[in-house]
């Protein structure tokens, strides 16, 4: 018969700096199809190629991001129900960062340098906010994905309109990200004043700048 086994918080640590490694180091293995396999390749100026390399560059950033807040929460959540749901969340976000790495290559360009700093960043937010509430949490999560929304809708309006490949990507980001903050609302999240989501998008807009040069 098997029998459940239960892991120390310390345990568990571990198994987080094993998850970061393979983010930050190794290829993501997407379960979905990218969307961008079904749309022909346009040919793209130099600079049209630069424009979607940066933008794409920036939107595999906040798909680290995305790993690091979940793998955070997953770490501190107080009920196990939640932090299954926060693992759950993270393996579906996996297949946003393998998309995303590679239409980059496609691109013929590279991820940001500054991706173990926004990991290293995110995971402290995360396990904070893991760590005081699992409304809170989230709630955050709910917080998080309304404005990666907000911004991708703006990277439909920025990329060329012949990359059609990086533009299916988006697009089915937006719907994914929708429904991941729509059921972290219906799971019990705490919805986030407006000042407080006004401070994250001064922070996020601070990250997408960076990411989108380095
Ligand atoms: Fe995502
Ligand atoms: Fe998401």
């Amino acid at each position: 018969m098997m029998t459940e086994r239960h892991f120390s918080r310390f345990d568990r640590l571990l198994m987080q700096a094993d998850v970061a490694l393979r983010t930050l180091v190794s290829k993501p293995r997407a379960r979905r199809a990218s969307p961008a396999a079904r749309q022909e390749e346009l040919s793209l100026t130099a600079a049209e190629k630069r424009l979607s390399a940066a933008l794409m560059r920036v939107n595999h950033s906040g798909e680290i991001c995305a790993q690091a807040l979940y793998q955070g929460q997953a770490l501190t959540a107080q009920k196990v129900s939640i932090q299954a749901d926060m693992e759950a969340a993270a393996n579906e976000e996996v297949d946003h960062l393998a998309w995303c790495e590679q239409r980059i290559q496609e691109l013929g360009s590279h991820t940001s340098a500054l991706n173990p700093l926004w990991y290293g960043l995110s995971f402290g937010i995360g396990a904070g906010a893991g760590a005081i509430s699992d409304r809170l949490s989230l709630g955050f999560v709910a917080a998080t994905e309304e404005q990666v929304c907000e911004h991708l809708k703006g990277h439909m309006n920025d990329l060329p309109a012949s990359d059609s490949k990086s533009r299916a990507i988006v697009e089915q980001m937006i719907e994914d990200e929708e429904a991941h903050g729509v059921s972290a609302l219906r799971n019990g999240g705490l919805p986030f004043p407006g000042p407080v989501k006004s401070a994250m998008g001064m922070i996020a807009k601070a990250m997408t700048e960076s990411s989108s040069r380095f």
